[in-house]
Parts: C-alpha cells; structure tokens; sequence
C-alpha cells in the first residue's frame, strides 16, 4: 500500500481525479490511499492566512511557511518522502515515476499563487518534481499527474492486459496503432495484416511502426538504442 498526501490550497482540485476508475477501485481494494488535505487547516491565525506580499516587493502573493511547514510535520513520518510540486524542479518521467512506487508514503506540496516562501524549498522538501516546460495556475493539477502515473504502477491496481502499457516508454518507442472493430468505419478499413492471423507478420509490422512513429514524433527516445 503506498499513502498519496496532497497538500493543497484547492483540495477539491486533485479529489476529483482520485473518485472515478481505476484509482477509485485501488483505494477501494487498498492498494493505495489517497488524502486531498487544505493547507489552510494549518493557518492558526483567525483569518487563516495562507499568503502574503513578497518581501523586497513585486507582484502577485506568496504562500508563508508556517502552515506548510505545519502541515508537513503533522503528518510526516520516518517513510515519507516530500515533494514539492514546482516548474522548477526536476523533470517526471516513466523512470522517475518508477523510482517513486517504491516509496510508501509520498506526500506532496503544492503551490499556488507566485510561488511558496524559500525556506519550504531549503528546509522542509527532499525533492522537488516538474511535469512539464510549462506553468500551471497550481501545484495540484500537477501532483494529480504524478500520483496517477506512480499508482498505476502498484501490482494489482491494472489488470494483466494493463500493465503491458508500460512498454511505450520503457521499451524506448511510442506505441504501434491499435485497431478494433468493425474493420471498415466510414470507408477506412483496418490494415489488411491485422486481420491476417499471422502473429509473426502482426509482430513484425506493429514494431516497424512503433519505430517509424517514435522518429517521426519522438527522435530523442531512439537515441542511444
Ligand atoms: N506548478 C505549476 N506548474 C507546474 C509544473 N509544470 N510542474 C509541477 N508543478 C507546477
């Protein structure tokens, strides 16, 4: 069982993503647990206050550390691992998603407004996790994606036919084009192999075009192969 924590402004933001399909089925099954916990819980303050002007001026608001930290304490442990969600961190991937389904407790900060004071970075988080050259309205889209890609990754949480997904990355191409029925849909048919039975011939054209699409779109993934 691994923990998913999120600690978010916006809880109701990630919650969703957890309540259908299969990561519903795995919390059911517990195989994961999944918390979409507010920050602002922490705010000991009357008015609860998550965010203040930057010091030495500039725009927009920034998140203040005590509630983060707060938060971060409260339900930490020795097991936990805990990331700050940031464009600025270190890029996620299938391998790094990998890495991370070995932890058991994976708890997750996340951003809002221009950012979060320093210190979070300096003192609080182990590690610090972008998806992407581009920037959110908030950290917690972002940890959805994470916890998504870690928990499909449990054993038990995707059927047999499931896991064999896993292979457009970790096989260094993207995925061959899959077929189903009917074979001709508005006057385009399935390619006539596909339909042949020989599995040999099937295997041999699914791989030539894995390859031909992974250059075409994705030349940096063939590299090094
Ligand atoms: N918060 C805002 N943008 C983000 C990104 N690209 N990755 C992770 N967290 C973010």
């Amino acid at each position: 069982m691994i923990c998913f924590d999120i600690l978010t402004l916006f809880p109701k933001l990630c919650a969703g993503a957890f309540m259908e399909s299969i990561l519903k089925k795995a919390q059911e099954n517990r195989l994961i647990q999944v918390r979409c916990l507010n920050i602002r819980d922490w705010a000991t303050d009357k008015h609860h206050v998550t965010d203040e002007p930057p010091y030495g001026g500039g725009p927009g608001m920034v998140m203040k550390p005590e509630p983060i930290f707060a938060a971060v304490e409260s339900i930490r442990t020795e097991r936990s691992h805990v990331i700050l969600m940031t464009p600025g961190g270190r890029r996620f991937t299938q391998e790094l998603a990998s890495e991370l389904s070995g932890k058991r407790h994976l708890i997750f900060v996340c951003g809002h407004y221009e950012g979060i004071d320093h210190r979070v970075s300096e003192f609080l988080v182990d590690d610090e996790i972008s998806i992407g050259d581009y920037v959110l309205t908030n950290g917690a889209i972002a940890a959805a994606v994470v916890v998504d890609a870690i928990a499909r990754l449990v054993p038990g949480v995707l059927g047999d036919g499931d896991s064999a997904r896993d292979e457009t990355f970790s096989s260094g191409t993207l995925e061959y084009p899959q077929y189903t029925r009917p074979h001709e849909f508005r006057g385009w048919s399935v390619p006539a192999i596909l339909l042949s039975g020989n599995h040999r011939a099937i295997q041999e054209w699914r791989l030539t075009q894995a390859r031909q699409k992974t250059q075409e779109r994705r030349p940096d993934l063939l590299k090094g192969s």
